[in-house]
């Protein structure tokens, strides 16, 4: 009887080796038996690829990778690899590589939300073509499974609205300022020197890493295919200590988030895709989220609210759910066939930020004399604004110079509806200034 022969190694190709890539490298070269035994092959680091092979590689707990897997060839290394894990970031040349790896018919694991984001659909649609795996369960808050939840648990439900807490760095500023009264720039100065914030810290602060994000959870929730530009966004750089202090007075804690819903019929709607600042109820789930850690809360019609926690960013967190995808699709690579593919069958168009609908926590300063109140809710009623609860905080505790407080909570409006509010009610004679205005979402 003839020996059953053993299955040629899958080879890996690993794009990057710095904060991700290094614990990538090391989950593989330290499993060799766990990983032969999941996927029923043996799997092997066929190389990696960075812009200098001087440097020493070593994890934060001294694993060293071996320089010799090192090499400045990207493409040759591509061109002889079964499975291409890209983690190098950025859109050049990592498009290119993946496309070339793509078309050669290997499959290709990402962590790289700004290119997914950016060039998500022509990547998909190559994948397609070639008939080969596009993985990137970490491509969104990092070792949290969210991405093949949405798209293989939850495909036969309608996902109505994802809520996301996806950007650790600002929810840690944001949490800081919350509870240490601290104002932003403080906050961020702490973030940066433990490494949670680049010394650049736009692509966090600005909104950009969460909107790239947001995109690409749009896409999977709705089967459609959002692009970054659709993404309305706004950073948290206009949050001020005094806002995070009236927010826990009136029971709610701001955070960013990234918001994703259907407006309308969930088979004929529109989808309204956004990135800010909000205000959430104490008791949200995802007011209870802390520090640096991510969350996505998702709503769906049979499953109903759902939530998934844990480290949205970190090297070992990240490589987690790199390997989980390098498993899937060297297993499948093994045994044929496709996981389930990106669905792109609905349309539905994505509404510009002014068409978006959530409630509003407007506070502003109003001189304290009898009808201003009245005033300030005749121009809300004017626009068709409803309002759910108002709070004035007077002269006589607030500020002896006869200005008061006055926050008001509005019902669900259009933001269109809103802003035209807000300028009506900034010209009333009384009103000395409008402090702030902030979504309301998760109520
Ligand atoms: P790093 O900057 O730490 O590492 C990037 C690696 O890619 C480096 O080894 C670098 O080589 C290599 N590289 C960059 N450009 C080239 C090039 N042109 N040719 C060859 N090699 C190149 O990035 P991270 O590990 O932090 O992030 C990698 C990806 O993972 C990004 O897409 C990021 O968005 C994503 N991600 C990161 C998370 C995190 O917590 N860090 C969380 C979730 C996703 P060299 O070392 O020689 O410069
Ligand atoms: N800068 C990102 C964050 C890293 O703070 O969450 C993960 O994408």
């Amino acid at each position: 009887m003839p020996e059953k022969s053993s299955p040629s190694p899958l080879r890996v190709a690993l794009l990057g080796c710095g904060v991700v890539g290094t614990e990538v490298a090391r989950g593989i070269l330290q499993n060799p038996i766990d990983l032969a035994a999941r996927v029923g092959a043996p799997v092997e680091l066929a190389g990696i690829a960075v812009r200098s092979v001087d440097a020493v590689r070593v994890t934060d707990d001294g694993f060293v990778i071996p320089s010799e897997l090192l090499t400045t060839d990207a493409e040759a290394l591509v061109d002889r690899a079964d499975v291409v894990v890209e983690v190098m970031g950025g859109i050049e040349p990592a498009r290119t590589l993946i496309g070339r790896a793509l078309e050669a018919g290997a499959a290709v694991v990402t962590a790289n939300k700004a290119l997914l984001a950016e060039r998500g659909p022509e990547l998909f649609e190559a994948a397609d073509q070639a008939g080969v795996d596009l993985l990137f369960e970490a491509a969104v808050a990092g070792a949290i499974p969210i991405v093949r939840p949405i798209r293989e648990s939850l495909a036969g439900d309608h996902v109505r609205r994802v809520l996301g807490i996806v950007n650790g760095t600002t929810n840690f500023v944001l949490d800081k300022m919350t509870t240490e009264g601290v104002e932003l720039d403080q906050a961020v100065k702490e973030a940066q020197a433990l490494g949670y914030a680049e010394a650049d810290p736009t692509a966090d602060v600005d909104g950009f890493d969460a909107a790239a994000k947001a995109a690409i959870l749009a896409s999977l929730a709705f089967h459609t295919r959002v692009a970054l530009k659709d993404v309305a966004r706004e950073g948290i750089r206009g949050v001020t200590a005094a806002d995070v202090a009236w927010a826990k007075r009136t029971g709610h804690v701001i955070k960013l988030l990234a918001v994703a819903e259907v407006i309308g019929p969930v088979d004929d709607g529109d989808i309204s895709v956004r990135v800010h600042p909000a205000l959430v109820p104490d008791d949200h789930p995802l007011a209870a989220v802390r520090g640096a850690f991510n969350a996505v809360f998702v709503e769906a019609d049979g499953a109903g609210p759902l939530m998934f926690y844990g480290q949205g960013a970190g090297g070992r967190p990240t490589a987690s759910a790199v390997l989980g995808d390098v498993v899937s699709a060297a297993r499948r690579r093994l045994t044929g066939g496709k996981g389930v593919r990106e669905s792109k069958g609905q349309a539905f168009p994505v509404l510009p930020a002014e068409a978006a609908i959530t409630r509003f926590q407007v506070r502003l300063a109003i001189a304290d004399r009898p009808g201003v109140l009245a005033q300030v809710a005749g121009v809300l009623a004017e626009h068709g604004v409803s309002i759910d609860t108002v709070r004035q905080t007077s002269s006589h505790t607030e500020d002896q110079s006869g200005i008061a407080n006055l926050v008001i909570t509005t019902h669900a409006a259009r933001e269109a509806s809103l802003r035209a509010t807000v300028d009506a009610v900034a010209r009333l004679e009384p009103v000395r200034q409008i402090i702030s205005v902030l979504r309301v979402e998760g109520s």
